[in-house]
């Protein structure tokens, strides 16, 4: 028979291993206290922060490229760049690119006996014609403009520059076309 002393003994050590165990519960909670959020979930990017990155690299409108171009410094600038493959002049033929002589508001890809590449026949479709929109995206960046294009020029990526360039194309007509309102 076990006697009281003994089975005091064996309660006691039952109780405070009981009590070790109770105690090490509270004693971590209080030191990793799970923080609650006060709306349950997690935090997402917010709409508003992912709609404003793209506004770094927007494009500025060609109207206020225009405003500020000059048709003249434009002249010097179209020749050095884009003259070894294009003429300029009233009834000029194609060189290795296609006449520049009316170009704004011509079709696209309409110059007689020109071959033209798949990518521009396929922008005639879509964009039509030489709009100031659209010769500021293709002269921004050719390829961006028409993928496989055979125009092996890489493009003007300075506003100021292009907008002098857009300019005296623009001047390259019996009536140039009307500027743009801003
Ligand atoms: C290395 C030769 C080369 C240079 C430099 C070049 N082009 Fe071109 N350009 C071409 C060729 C080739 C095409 C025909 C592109 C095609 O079919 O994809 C073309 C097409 C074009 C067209 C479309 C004409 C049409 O009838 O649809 C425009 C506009 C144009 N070029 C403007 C320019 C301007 C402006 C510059 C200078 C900033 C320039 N190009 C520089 C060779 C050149």
């Amino acid at each position: 028979m076990m006697d009281s002393f003994e089975f005091n003994k064996i309660a006691g050590a039952v109780l405070s291993v009981l009590l070790f165990v109770m105690g090490l519960g509270i004693f971590s909670s209080a030191i990793f206290h799970a923080q609650q959020p006060k709306t349950p979930g997690y935090d997402l990017p917010s709409a508003e922060v992912a709609a404003a990155a793209p506004a770094a690299v927007a494009i500025v409108p060609v109207a206020q490229i225009l405003a500020s171009a000059d048709p003249a410094k434009g002249a010097g600038a179209t020749k050095a760049a884009c003259g070894a493959c294009h003429n300029f002049e009233q009834g000029s033929g194609s060189k290795a690119g296609p006449t520049l002589y009316g170009i704004v508001n011509r079709p696209i890809a309409s110059a007689a006996g020109f071959a033209y590449s798949s990518s521009l026949q396929e922008k005639a479709k879509t964009d039509k014609e030489w709009s100031f929109e659209a010769l500021n995206a293709f002269i921004l960046n050719p390829k961006g403009y028409a993928s496989n294009t055979k125009m092996a020029y890489g493009g003007e990526k300075n506003d100021g520059r292009r907008g002098d360039i857009l300019a005296y194309l623009r001047s390259l007509a019996s009536s140039p076309a009307p500027l743009l309102a801003k």
